[in-house]
């Protein structure tokens, strides 16, 4: 019984410490800025050149998931959700990717078709913020990109029923070995999946600066559709 209860005392004393530990290293992380600028004179005027530019600097420099995007919705109770997709395409038509259409952020987009984006680039300290309009991708157009991808992200399209409670992985395996059955090697795009495409109306990029005095440029659109860049204050 004494040996239980200092075993709960020291318990308790080691978990305060680590708290605090833990506390006193996450206050002392910080990095200084110092890979570029984005000055009024070098920024490309059109925002999806200037976007694609640092997209391509991004790839190439090894960046680990380069087009993945926080996709923040709002939902029927004006709560924000935001997680992580996929860029799979980019023009002036938009930004496009691919999800389940009976998943959450399908039910918010639904009702709420304001969106936003966020890029983060570790490489080059950059931020991209963008937002817009978002909707369905043509169906034509998402079936050809469903060819492209590989058999088992296919298959993983029909066997999980996004954003469901779902009893076990077991349940999830099963799903995917019956329609592994079902279609063999010639899986068909399913209804309940596809493509959205984001029409910016602005976009905002963020370049780190030392002593936290970083580049924000905003680009918005104005009635003559043209792009007018601001400098906003970091
Ligand atoms: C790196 C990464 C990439 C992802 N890509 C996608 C994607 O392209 N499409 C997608 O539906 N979910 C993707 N997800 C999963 C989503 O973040 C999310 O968990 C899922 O879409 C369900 O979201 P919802 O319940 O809000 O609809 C990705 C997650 C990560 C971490």
């Amino acid at each position: 019984m004494i040996i239980t209860n200092y075993s709960k005392q020291l318990v308790f004393i080691v978990v305060i410490y680590c708290n605090l530990k833990q506390a006193c290293m996450l206050r002392d992380i910080r990095k200084q800025y110092n890979y570029s600028r984005l000055t009024e004179e070098i920024a490309l005027k059109n925002p999806y050149e200037q976007f694609n530019f640092w997209l391509m600097e991004a790839i190439e420099s090894g960046e680990l998931e380069p087009t993945a995007m926080a996709l923040s919705t709002v939902d029927n109770d004006l709560q924000p959700h935001s997680r992580i997709v996929l860029l799979k395409d980019f023009s002036e038509k938009g930004l496009v990717f691919y999800t389940n259409y009976e998943g959450n952020k399908a039910k918010d987009m639904e009702i709420n078709n304001k969106v936003s984006a966020l890029f983060f680039w570790r490489n080059q300290e950059r931020q991209v913020r963008i937002i817009g309009i978002v909707s369905k991708l043509d169906a034509e157009i998402t079936k050809e990109y469903f060819k492209t991808r590989p058999i088992d992200s296919q298959l993983g399209a029909w066997a999980s029923p996004q954003s469901r409670i779902i009893p076990s992985m077991e349940f999830l395996e099963n799903q995917y070995e019956t329609y592994q059955k079902v279609f063999g090697d010639h899986v068909p795009t399913p209804e309940h999946w596809g493509g959205y495409i984001i029409k910016p109306n602005s976009f905002e990029f963020w370049q780190g600066r030392p002593s936290r005095l970083h580049d924000r440029l905003y680009y918005t659109l104005t009635e003559n559709m043209d792009w007018k860049i601001v400098r906003l204050a970091p």
